[in-house]
């Protein structure tokens, strides 16, 4: 397996859920709504819960919490109004750092399920 983006210390996962949300049902885990946090990369939905700090209210990557945030994370863009599933928006290399994102997410966080397409 990749060790590319690996955590320093490993974290245990939980074996991946395979809950279908949609997106309407994936907004209310933003931390606010519903006190736990689900960010959606490639349309995979991952609890970032234990990084409230960062991803709930205030926090530098907020504008991501309940949210698929494909787009922002293959511009390095932290606009809210980039901060959703618009892969086809992405250049190749732009594809590259979300593929990137993708391995840093994987293995840090568990999976609770799917977006609905
Ligand atoms: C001034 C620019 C920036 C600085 C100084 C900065 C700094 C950092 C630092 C120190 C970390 C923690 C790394 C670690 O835990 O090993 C981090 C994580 C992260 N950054 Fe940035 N960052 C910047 C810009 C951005 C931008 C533009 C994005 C937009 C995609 C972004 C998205 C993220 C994400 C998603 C994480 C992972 C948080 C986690 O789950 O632990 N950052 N950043």
């Amino acid at each position: 397996m990749s060790r590319k983006f690996a955590p320093k210390e490993k974290v245990e996962l939980e074996p991946p859920k395979n809950d279908v949300y949609t997106a309407s049902e994936l907004s209310k885990y933003d931390g606010v709504q519903n006190p736990r946090i689900y960010v959606a990369v490639k349309g995979t939905i991952f609890d970032v819960t234990g990084k409230a700090q960062v991803y709930g209210p205030g926090g530098s990557y907020s504008i991501f919490a309940g949210k698929d945030g494909s787009k922002g994370l293959g511009k390095s863009s932290l606009k809210a109004e980039d901060a959703n599933n618009d892969v086809d928006a992405l250049t190749d290399d732009e594809k590259q750092v979300l593929d990137d994102w993708y391995s840093f997410f994987s293995q840090r966080y568990n999976i609770m399920g799917y977006l609905k397409m």
